[in-house]
């Protein structure tokens, strides 16, 4: 049987971010950014929001998958929050923003093991929420996300997303995307 290994990146991941990350997401200068701050930081790299989190998924010592999860930093400037809320929405709301799994190693559990992987760790950090976004194009997506416990919101569709206390429309507006939530329970 093989065996996964899901781990945080460190120094050494740089070339593995820059090939796996445009299977998701085909901007090589956001990549490469990535790529260099993990490189510098041995992996630790922060927003002024909080944590940006890199997992690798390591099989058989090759690099097969990674996840990055960062603070929602749109939402967070698109609301006028007072300091305090910025800061609880900030804690209790985190966006996945790229699961990517080398092609040779699809449908092996991989995607979903970075996901319940990032679950626990942000659970861990008192995370109420997980959002993400995906392009309305690709329908397989949202059924793969509705797999690992999405709710996915209809495109263009408002939505009232309850957290910290508060309750806040959201929207995909036209922008070809649609978005996600899950509650981390
Ligand atoms: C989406 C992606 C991460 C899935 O990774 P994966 O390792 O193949 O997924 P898993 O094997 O963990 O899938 C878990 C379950 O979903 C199913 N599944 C896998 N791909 C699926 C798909 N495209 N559509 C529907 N179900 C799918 C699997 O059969 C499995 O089901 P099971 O639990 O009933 O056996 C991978 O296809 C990928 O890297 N795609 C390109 C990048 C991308 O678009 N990322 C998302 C946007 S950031």
């Amino acid at each position: 049987m093989t065996t996964h290994v899901i781990r945080p990146a460190r120094t050494g991941d740089g070339d593995t971010i820059r090939r796996l990350m445009p299977l998701a997401f085909d901007d090589a200068a956001m990549a490469n950014a990535l790529a260099d701050g993990v490189e510098r930081n041995n992996g630790e790299i922060r927003h002024a929001y909080g944590p940006i989190d890199v997992l690798i998924c390591e099989s058989e010592d090759q690099r097969v998958g990674m996840l990055l999860a960062q603070p929602p930093i749109d939402l967070l400037e698109r609301f006028a929050f007072s300091p305090i809320q910025l800061v609880t929405v900030a804690q209790q709301l985190v966006s996945v923003e790229i699961v990517a799994v080398d092609p040779a190693h699809r449908r092996q559990g991989i995607g979903r093991a970075l996901m319940e992987e990032f679950e626990t760790i942000a659970r861990a950090r008192g995370a109420a929420k997980l959002s993400l976004s995906f392009p309305e194009k690709d329908p397989d997506l949202a059924s793969w996300y509705a797999k690992q416990g999405y709710q996915i919101i209809e495109a263009r569709a408002e939505f009232d997303l309850e957290i910290g206390g508060m309750i806040l429309p959201v929207s995909d507006g036209d922008s070809g995307h649609i978005l996600a939530f899950k509650d981390l329970g």
